[in-house]
């Protein structure tokens, strides 16, 4: 048995060795040397073998979904010395990873080393804002290169492979992932999505600072009914081509390298069975190279849907539909071997699952060597370095999105003020952190108070007024509480008398948003909002800083306060950067990427929505338009609004033609001007309107943006072009088309337009 393990491995080295160099956009010749090693290395492996590498466990030191039974689970370690295991994900730190490898390596017949998986979302132990508030930057550069830090912080403590970005476009603020998202968009969200590709795989996968991505969840989790996290998803063959595809067909253009599909069923079918998705789609249409994980026991659901009659059809519905690796479902590695023995699975779907995951591998350089990832020197030094902290202070300060200024009550003059900062998120050292918050240390971020603290001009104290939750919530528990307790209410009033301002910090705490954390309020959790109307009986001077993962319904605030500042959660540098916009060391450029309703009772609410045949009051005295009696159509704040210190001008737009062909774009420009005091970054959006097609389109999507920054009376001519490629969309005759017709284009700073344009495409 030993001399012919000795062999095997002597083959293994002397075929594998030659391939070095695993780049992600690597030519053709080497992608073909390592589909050789794929091949050659295959011949060697037993159908269990195979199998074995469609296989992935969690550690056993960490948890992010139900734990799975006993039974189970004691298999483990067995299943890893048999090579029965290809993935593991949870095991964390450069030490415990080489443990697990050394087992896959060195223990195991075939020696083939595990691809290690860990959500790192917006960071491993250094966080940035969580994703929909990076995304409000509007910055891609920042964006790419915080994901950038992030691989390199996972790096280093072992992790290979990230189950991120996630691209879900999501419509409804009740659902807690839409934190995870780039927001409501599929244009914007496509550019992130490859900004965000780009930034963990880098240009070279083999290195070991970047690692593999996932696109997730595929398809169509964010359109859960009612915003109920794990819920039936219902949608049209137009809005799952024009709004949920596009990302992950970016993220397949940006070579991502793995996918993972959802929870959810479509239409009917679960997204972990559905060949459509799977196979017609993006290994078919899209010509996916890669592979597709399942979520987290989300083959095993497939029979609580209702669809599998047990695990064992589960496993063959899922295989045969095209997911490739099985995570804590145990199902593959229970039945794929009898399936494919009875004839009820094809052999060469499992050697294709294998080649795809294999070639991830080679691409990574495991097995050039499979310890690259765990040098704990390494780890040490990297982890939470100087231009790691720069790079998400950078991204946090460029994600805040200020919502009102009156009377120019921000900036803070840096002197002479007293200040009380108010409510239980002002002096929170763990919330700021988010949900999905890697590794990061409880209590690592810097909290508001201290981040104002660092100016050290003024007189600052805090007050808590209501307790938001209890005790350090996590994870994995609820943290909703219900209190009761206005004592601190009283005593905050009392504090707030004779300030010169109040700086109110309110919101969601960071569990309060995330997986398994829908609401069926968008109101501030708690008794913040009665902390908020009793201050402001005796002091109007507040500025409310809101620390959430979601849009919020703030309809009073907006009336109210004069001056509001979205800070979500900004991770570990949070306070930092907070401070530096109250103070205007920053000036805020962040546009929201999701609308914020005026009352839940409006969600799904969404810029980019269909006219209505009766879109406006017909006059006299009806109701017969497509209204609320109690509430307006009209969202708080819309998709791409943000204000800055200073004020910008849109005019004097110009099309150099009104007709668009073949052979004639059109030039779009126009004249933007800072009329304000302050020098100051503006994201300049253009939308276009289709009027008429085979299928109604939207009042406006967004096609283009650029952020311009100018001085004081400075003005820049600013243009986009516009080609027929842009107007392209799924129709009625299931394709991509550009139908000809009438067209307008609008521009502005928010999805609010303010120059409108005509023009006919032939
Ligand atoms: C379930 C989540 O839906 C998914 O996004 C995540 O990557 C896995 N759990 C692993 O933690």
């Amino acid at each position: 048995m030993n001399t012919l393990k000795n062999i095997l491995v002597l083959f293994l080295i002397v075929v594998l060795a030659s391939c070095s160099k695993n780049i992600s956009k690597m030519d053709a010749s080497e992608s073909s040397m390592i589909s050789k090693k794929v091949d050659s290395l295959m011949g060697l492996m037993t159908l269990s073998e195979k199998i074995g590498q469609m296989n992935q466990y969690n550690g056993f030191w960490d948890v992010t979904g139900p734990v799975p039974n006993e039974g189970d689970a004691a298999n483990k370690y067995d299943h890893l010395k048999k090579g029965l295991v290809g993935s593991m994900l949870n095991v964390l730190g450069a030490d415990e990873v080489r443990k697990v490898q050394k087992i896959a390596v060195e223990e195991t017949r075939l020696g083939i080393p595990l691809i290690i998986g860990f959500d790192v979302i917006h960071g491993y132990k250094t966080l940035s804002p969580i994703p929909l508030a990076e995304s409000a930057s509007w910055d891609l550069e920042a964006i790419e290169n915080s994901a950038k830090m992030a691989a390199e912080e996972a790096a280093s403590a072992g992790i290979n492979w990230t189950f991120a970005p996630m691209v879900d476009i999501s419509r409804d603020a009740r659902w807690g992932r839409v934190m995870e998202g780039a927001g409501e968009d599929p244009y914007l969200g496509s550019l992130i999505a490859k900004a965000r590709v780009k930034g963990f795989q880098g240009n070279n996968l083999s290195l070991p600072y970047t690692i593999a991505a996932c696109a997730k969840h595929f398809a169509g989790y964010g359109f859960a009914e009612a915003g109920r996290d794990y819920n039936t998803v219902d949608v049209s063959i137009s809005t799952l081509y024009n709004t949920i595809l596009p990302p992950f067909k970016a993220a397949v253009e940006a070579d991502v390298k793995t996918f993972m599909n959802a929870f959810n069923i479509l239409n009917g079918v679960p997204a972990t069975g559905n060949r459509f998705l799977q196979r017609d789609i993006l290994k078919g249409a899209w010509g996916f190279k890669g592979f597709v994980v399942s979520d987290w026991g989300s083959m095993g659901e497939m029979v609580t849907h209702g669809y599998a009659k047990d695990g064992e059809e589960a496993a063959k519905m899922a295989v045969n539909t095209g997911s490739d690796m099985d995570m804590e479902s145990y199902l593959y590695v229970k039945y794929l071997e009898k399936l494919v023995n009875d004839g009820l699975v094809d052999i060469a779907l499992i050697d294709d699952t294998v080649k795809r995951i294999l070639t991830v591998k080679f691409e990574l350089g495991l097995f050039d060597d499979p310890y690259k990832y765990c040098n704990s020197a390494r780890e040490k030094e990297i982890t939470g370095n100087k231009k790691i902290h720069e790079a998400v202070l950078d991204v946090a300060k460029k994600s805040i999105v200020l919502l009102k200024n009156e009377n120019q009550l921000l900036p803070l003059k840096k002197e002479g003020l007293n200040i009380v900062v108010m409510g239980p998120l002002g002096n929170d050292k763990h919330s700021p952190l988010g949900s999905w918050r890697g590794e990061a240390a409880d209590n690592s971020a810097v909290s508001l108070m201290e981040g104002l603290q660092l100016y050290t001009g003024n007189s600052i104290t805090h007050q808590m007024g209501v307790k938001l939750t209890e005790g350090l919530p996590n994870f994995t528990t609820e943290t909703i509480i219900n209190t009761t307790d206005r004592t601190g209410i009283t005593e905050a009033v009392a504090a707030a008398k004779n300030k010169d301002v109040v700086i109110m910090v309110l919101g969601e705490h960071g569990f309060q948003s995330g997986e398994g954390r829908s609401r069926t309020s968008l109101s501030l959790p708690g008794l913040q909002q009665e902390l908020l109307e009793a201050v402001y009986k005796v002091n109007k001077n507040i500025v409310l800083v809101l620390m959430n993962g979601r849009p919020l319904a703030i309809e009073w605030a907006d009336k109210n306060i004069p001056a509001i500042v979205e800070a979500w959660h900004l991770g570990t540098e949070s306070g930092n950067a907070i401070a530096q916009v109250l103070y205007g060391d920053y000036n805020p450029s962040g546009k929201l990427t999701m609308t914020f309703p005026r009352n839940i009772g409006q969600v799904p609410i969404y810029y980019n929505h269909k006219n209505t045949g009766r879109p406006t009051y017909p006059g006299g005295n009806s109701v017969f338009w497509s209204h609320y009696i109690d509430e307006s159509n009209d969202p708080l704040y819309e998709f791409g609004y943000g204000l800055s210190y200073t004020t910008f001008k849109y005019e004097n737009l110009k099309l150099s033609t009104n007709s668009l062909t073949e052979n004639n774009d059109i030039e779009v420009s126009f004249t933007l001007t800072n009329t304000g005091n302050f020098e100051g970054k503006e994201v300049a959006q253009l939308y276009i309107r289709d009027l008429y097609a085979s299928l109604a389109r939207p009042v406006k999507e967004l096609k283009g943006f650029e952020m311009l920054s100018l001085k004081p009376n400075e003005s820049k001519q600013v243009s986009f072009r516009i080609d027929r490629k842009m107007l392209e969309f799924y129709s009625a005759n299931e394709k991509w088309e550009t139908e000809p017709g009438d067209f307008k284009v609008f521009i502005g700073g928010s999805s609010k337009t303010v120059l409108e344009g005509y023009f006919e495409c032939k």
